[in-house]
């Protein structure tokens, strides 16, 4: 039987900051398989608080409209610009 554990750690950034810079000062460690290029769609993360960004080029492109539409971004697109609440799925 599988067991879920969520561990939330709170990060604070002075100004807007790539998702990747903020998951890093958090230590957390998220795999880039097409090296955060945006094109392989295997670093989703979802906003569950505050306000996603507007999704990027590569985004529209890797993305469902339906994902873009429920708060998932790539992580290593998007870009932390307001106070959020993120899970990486
Ligand atoms: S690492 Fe491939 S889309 Fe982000």
């Amino acid at each position: 039987m599988a067991i879920n554990v969520t561990i939330k750690k709170e990060v604070k950034v002075k100004e807007a900051a790539k998702f990747m810079k903020v998951a890093k000062k958090a230590g957390l460690k998220i795999k880039l398989p097409c090296d955060g290029k945006g094109k392989c769609g295997k670093c989703k993360v979802k906003f569950i608080g505050g306000n996603a960004p507007e999704a990027t080029k590569n985004e529209l492109k890797t993305l469902k409209r339906e994902e873009i539409d429920q708060g998932i971004r790539l992580a290593c697109e998007t870009v932390i610009e307001s106070d959020s609440e993120v899970e990486i799925l």
